[in-house]
């Protein structure tokens, strides 16, 4: 077991990692350089080199679906100067790649279409919204983008040229909760006649997207069946689905079946992002990302931050830390944290290896956090005083898109205080700790930290950034060999509650003995006496 050292200032205990707009401080992280000679470096090391030279030339590294991963060729696409040349001509990868510019070009022909108003509603109106459906990795990464992009103001012109918007759409909703209050809220806000429908699944079987979709079909209908046949576009690897259910075929955008879900906001499912904000700007996003893929490529592994991140998520699961906070010291970040969610969780939140070998401890941290200052006033008191293993992350961004730098240096004197204190501490000397009048103001510090920080919140900066997760989730995978691509825990809920629905609908009277779970059945009687006793 690897021993935790003090945190020692004056060390330079871990070397900082810099690439493109991105600014990693880890002195904080307590691991000495001999320390990590003790490890089996080399092991790790290569076991992440060989998973991203697997990944990058197309071959299975998703073997429960017998798949390779073909997520990062979304953006190769438009990008291959970027990318070796033994990257790019591996035959399958040629298809992979040739078959995501295709998509990528009819995207970018479509979208101009709507943004300058040549594909208009059945009534020859202009659409003026947009309504995206999806859940989980059809839907996490285009909210985010939206969050970003619109407080980026890119709505309002065409990119980086200052242009003024082409577009005429300013109001795009998300909906993707079953709940249909979302739903509600989403279609009060929304004309059935000017609103452009995206319907995002990779899979288009999913419960609730489909069933949120028979909705909106209802909605459309409602000013039309025209505008059913002519108002929705679908984003999906099964194309052939989304036609069965109407959806015209040049409004569907197909993805590969190697592009995992929540690794997909790079291809189709974000086209309504390029709708709203124009191609230009979501390039911009994809050259971010392609720009990591080319630092993986080229870095070693002393010299890659994912890996480097990689390795000291490891070490500190090795000693114990199995939740990471993640704080981004930015408004405009507030949905970075349930994005990163779905990405680390469902990626590493695994109980075996690709080998089938049991896990004798968690693959990865609890991922969670919210953004700076706003946390510090909810749960850094945790983090400064309770016995409680967890690593921390902040992230600050350098340049702010304002003129308020006086604001802007005290959100990052928070970003810088927070750090220093979680790491160095309060009255946690051997001779404090002997004096009661103290200890309640004890802040124990040495907490493993990781201060980073981008010189600015662009499109590039954050597909740069976006990128460098997603790498730093398959390095942390390749190291303990489990696949990140796979999801097989998520069936078991949904096969439970396709049985508990039917149940619902069919129930008359008190559910007798079954062979149902009796505290289900208790639940499902109460639920009806509560609906009865409305
Ligand atoms: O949560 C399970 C999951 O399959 C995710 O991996 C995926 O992002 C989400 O459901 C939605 O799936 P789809 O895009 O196929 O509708």
């Amino acid at each position: 077991m690897n021993t935790l050292t003090a945190y020692a200032p004056e060390l330079d205990t871990f070397k900082t990692l810099e690439d493109g707009p991105l600014h990693i401080d880890t002195s904080r992280q307590p691991y000495t350089a001999s320390l990590l000679d003790e490890t089996s470096y080399v092991l790790e090391k290569s076991r992440i080199a060989l998973f991203f030279d697997a990944m990058f030339k197309g071959r299975v590294v998703n073997p429960s679906e017998n798949r390779a991963a073909g997520h990062w060729t979304l953006r190769a696409a438009g990008n291959l100067d970027l990318y070796p040349s033994a990257v790019r001509l591996m035959h399958n990868q040629r298809d992979e790649i040739s078959h995501a510019q295709m998509v990528q070009a009819q995207m970018e022909r479509f979208v101009e279409q709507v943004r300058q108003g040549k594909f208009r509603s059945p009534e020859g109106t202009e659409y003026d919204s947009i309504l995206h459906l999806g859940i989980g990795g059809s839907d996490l990464g285009p909210r985010l983008l939206n969050e970003v992009f619109s407080k980026l103001g890119l709505a309002k012109c065409e990119g980086s040229s200052g242009k003024p918007g082409s577009t005429s759409i300013k109001n795009i909703r998300f909906v993707s909760n079953v709940d249909y209050h979302e739903m509600k809220l989403a279609l009060e806000a929304l004309n059935p006649k000017t609103t452009l429908v995206v319907v995002a699944s990779k899979s288009f079987s999913t419960r609730e997207t489909l069933n949120n979709f028979g909705h909106i079909r209802n909605w459309l209908n409602s000013a039309g069946e025209e505008y059913v046949k002519h108002s929705i576009v679908a984003a999906t690897c099964k194309p052939e689905k989304a036609k069965a259910l109407g959806i015209a075929d040049n409004q569907i955008f197909e993805f590969s079946e190697t592009v995992g879900g929540r690794y997909s906001l790079w291809g189709p499912v974000s086209i309504a992002i390029r709708i709203v904000y124009g191609n230009q700007a979501f390039n911009e996003f994809l050259r971010g990302a392609a720009d990591m893929d080319s630092h993986v490529l080229n870095s070693d592994f002393d010299h890659s931050i994912p890996s480097q991140l990689a390795f000291t998520d490891w070490l500190n699961l090795r000693n114990g830390v199995t939740s990471l906070m993640m704080s981004p010291y930015d408004s405009r970040l507030s949905l970075l944290v349930p994005y990163l969610q779905q990405l680390w969780m469902e990626s590493l939140g695994k109980g075996i290896t690709s080998e089938g070998a049991p896990l004798m401890h968690a693959a990865c941290p609890v991922l969670w956090g919210d953004v700076g200052t706003n946390g510090q006033h909810a749960f850094f008191q945790m983090l400064h005083q309770a016995p409680f293993q967890t690593s921390i992350e902040i992230l600050a961004i350098a340049r702010p898109d304002h003129a308020e730098q006086s604001s802007h240096d005290l959100l990052i004197s928070h970003a810088f205080a927070q750090a220093e204190a979680f790491a160095v501490g309060k009255f946690n000397r051997p001779s404090e700790f002997l004096d009661s009048s103290l200890n309640f103001r004890t802040c124990p510090g040495h907490k493993p930290l990781s201060l980073m920080m981008l010189d600015s919140l662009t499109p590039h900066a954050l597909g740069y950034l976006l990128a460098m997760w997603e790498h730093r989730t398959v390095a942390l995978a390749a190291i303990q060999s489990i696949n990140p691509f796979d999801q097989w825990g998520v069936e078991l809920g949904k096969l439970i509650a396709e049985k508990i629905e039917k149940k619902i609908q069919t129930y008359d009277e008190p559910m007798k003995e079954t062979n149902e779970d009796p505290v289900t059945r208790h639940l499902l009687n109460l639920y009806k006496d509560l609906q009865s006793n409305a």
